[in-house]
């Protein structure tokens, strides 16, 4: 019989310096508060300094851990969604969250999808599990992307914050847990939200080093409408999926990159406010973390209830996208 897959426990971390909208004008940036707060919804974000991805990542974990009630020599695999690993191509974050777990040498992986990263990884996690060898797989989505931004560029470093969120998956009730999910990439819009340079195509040089080219450039229009047009439309599928409709929804706890698209994915959805998890202003957008942050945040609350339907939708870099619908066991 089919196994149902759901979350089991959850955990979240961030940098300890907080940085505020104006800390950005102290910095000399030409910028306001009130532009940042209007235009994006973002008070605050968390910022590493001494911190990586990795370590974020084991300390969400370890309340994941905690939260699931689980022994840890049950978890069988471990998954981290991030484009922003600690080393440039290898060793990957999911081994020295391994290692920093003091796990037993299970798998472990990094998967790319940018801020739909943590949805990805929840629907691989599902599946291999669903495919019956695996008991735990810690899930997690991590991003530490100041490190990335250029911070010249107003446009794009008040945007984004830094942090870790975790989840563990194992069995649920029946007819609980990952309902379904939709997956999704439109390639052809790789350049809307790039790093050019530092890669394998185009490697540092001493010709490029201080080139904007080796920082996060992001074409804000086009993907803020990239955003709109797909949300409602890949969650009307994935619910159909499920065989549940829109007014199945219980609560909805979407990427946060901009108050505004969630206010539009939220009406268009017909939900009340208090059915939206917002946390925008106090983390920014922090890619592939921003999901199981949100997660983390409103099961500590209380606000997730055996028997909801939690619909969660991320859309980035890739372009990527995907949303999953779980009954919350
Ligand atoms: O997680 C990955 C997915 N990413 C996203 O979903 C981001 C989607 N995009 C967005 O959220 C929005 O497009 C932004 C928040 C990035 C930008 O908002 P916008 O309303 O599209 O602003 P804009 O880019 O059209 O800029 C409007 C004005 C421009 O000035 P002019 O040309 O009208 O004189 C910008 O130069 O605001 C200016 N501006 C700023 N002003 C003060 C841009 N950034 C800033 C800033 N402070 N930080």
């Amino acid at each position: 019989m089919a196994r149902s897959i759901g979350i089991l426990g959850t955990g979240k971390a961030v940098p300890k310096k907080a940085f505020k909208n104006d800390d950005f004008v102290k910095h000399g940036l030409d910028t306001s508060d009130e532009w940042i707060m209007d235009r994006t919804g973002i008070r605050q974000r968390y910022i590493v300094e001494d911190e990586t991805t990795s370590s974020l990542c084991i300390e969400a974990a370890e309340h994941a851990i905690k939260s699931a009630g689980i022994d840890r020599d049950t978890i069988d695999a471990v998954i981290v969604a991030t484009t922003t690993p600690d080393y440039p191509v290898f060793p990957s974050v999911a081994c020295l969250v391994q290692a920093g777990l003091g796990l037993r040498e299970v798998a472990a992986f990094d998967l790319s999808a940018a801020c739909s990263g943590f949805i990805y990884a929840t629907e691989v996690a599902t599946q291999m599990l669903k495919g019956g060898h695996y008991r735990h797989i810690l899930v997690l989505g991590a991003d530490t992307l100041s490190r990335v931004c250029d911070w010249r560029d107003r446009s794009t470093v008040v945007l984004f914050g830094d942090g870790a969120g975790a989840v563990i998956l194992g069995d649920v009730k029946k007819g609980y847990g990952v309902l379904s999910t939709k997956l999704g990439s439109r390639g052809k819009d790789f350049d809307k939200l790039i790093i050019p340079i530092g890669g394998t195509k185009t490697p540092i040089t001493a010709e490029n080093v201080d080139s904007p080219d080796r920082y996060l450039k992001m074409d804000g229009k086009a993907v803020y409408k990239f955003a709109v047009n797909i949300i409602v439309g890949i969650i009307e599928e994935a619910l159909t999926l499920a065989h549940l409709k829109k007014e199945d929804i219980t609560f909805f706890v979407p990427h946060q990159a901009n108050k505004r698209i969630i206010e539009y994915a939220r009406e268009k959805l017909g939900l009340s406010v208090d059915q939206v998890y917002v946390n925008i202003d106090r983390y920014g957008n922090t890619s592939a973390a921003s999901i199981p942050i949100a997660l983390s945040e409103a099961n500590d609350k209380g606000l997730l209830k055996s028997g909801d339907v939690v619909v969660t939708v991320g859309f980035g870099a890739g372009l990527t996208y995907g949303t999953s619908i779980i009954k919350w066991a």
